[in-house]
């Protein structure tokens, strides 16, 4: 079955079968490898991308789902590591083995595109992404510190695709595999 959507700003088809996962489209068809396989389960939420600029763990969502929608990796929210995402998070050296942060900077962009200020409450109920190296306080310091430069320059639709700006290491962009 050929799917059409939009992938990171540009048209894109697969032939795949309907019920396969976005998550193996993205990595195994598409070879997007910044977006993470954990749990599978909608559990981890190393696997969040956004969809028509949403939040959504991509490991359960069929790729028949997505058709006609906006999708966005961590390879596409910034051409040079130049969201305010990715700038917090090098600032604030919040990865440590890296392998969630992906994940865990698409939801952040995904909360700052809804709410520019969130409470630490809205960050807690926000991100759900789970991180085995506790890098959770360091998280909510980057997000504070990213509504911040977010302020000071907001970003032509950040939060969405293209929404997106820029790069810094791997794991702050979607590097390695
Ligand atoms: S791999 Fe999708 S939520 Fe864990
Ligand atoms: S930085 Fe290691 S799992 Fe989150």
């Amino acid at each position: 079955m050929v799917i059409h959507f939009t992938l990171n700003g540009k048209p894109q088809s697969v032939d795949v079968s309907p019920s396969m996962p976005l998550l193996w489209v993205l990595r195994d068809t598409l070879n997007l490898t910044g977006t993470k396989f954990g749990c599978g389960m909608a559990l981890c939420g190393c696997c969040t991308v956004h969809i028509n600029g949403e939040a959504t763990r991509s490991c359960v969502m069929p790729i028949s789902a997505v058709g006609g929608k906006k999708i966005t990796t961590i390879e596409g929210l910034s051409a040079d590591h130049s969201h305010p995402v990715q700038q917090a998070w090098i600032e604030m050296d919040v990865p440590q083995c890296g392998y969630c942060q992906s994940g865990q900077i698409m939801a952040a962009a995904g909360l700052l595109a809804k709410e520019s200020q969130p409470t630490d409450d809205d960050i807690d109920d926000a991100m759900q992404n789970i991180c085995r190296c506790g890098t959770y306080p360091n998280i909510r310091k980057a997000i504070h510190r990213a509504a911040e430069l977010q302020a000071a320059a907001p970003a032509p639709g950040a939060g969405g695709n293209a929404e997106a700006l820029p790069s810094a290491s791997g794991a702050a962009t979607g590097g390695a595999e």
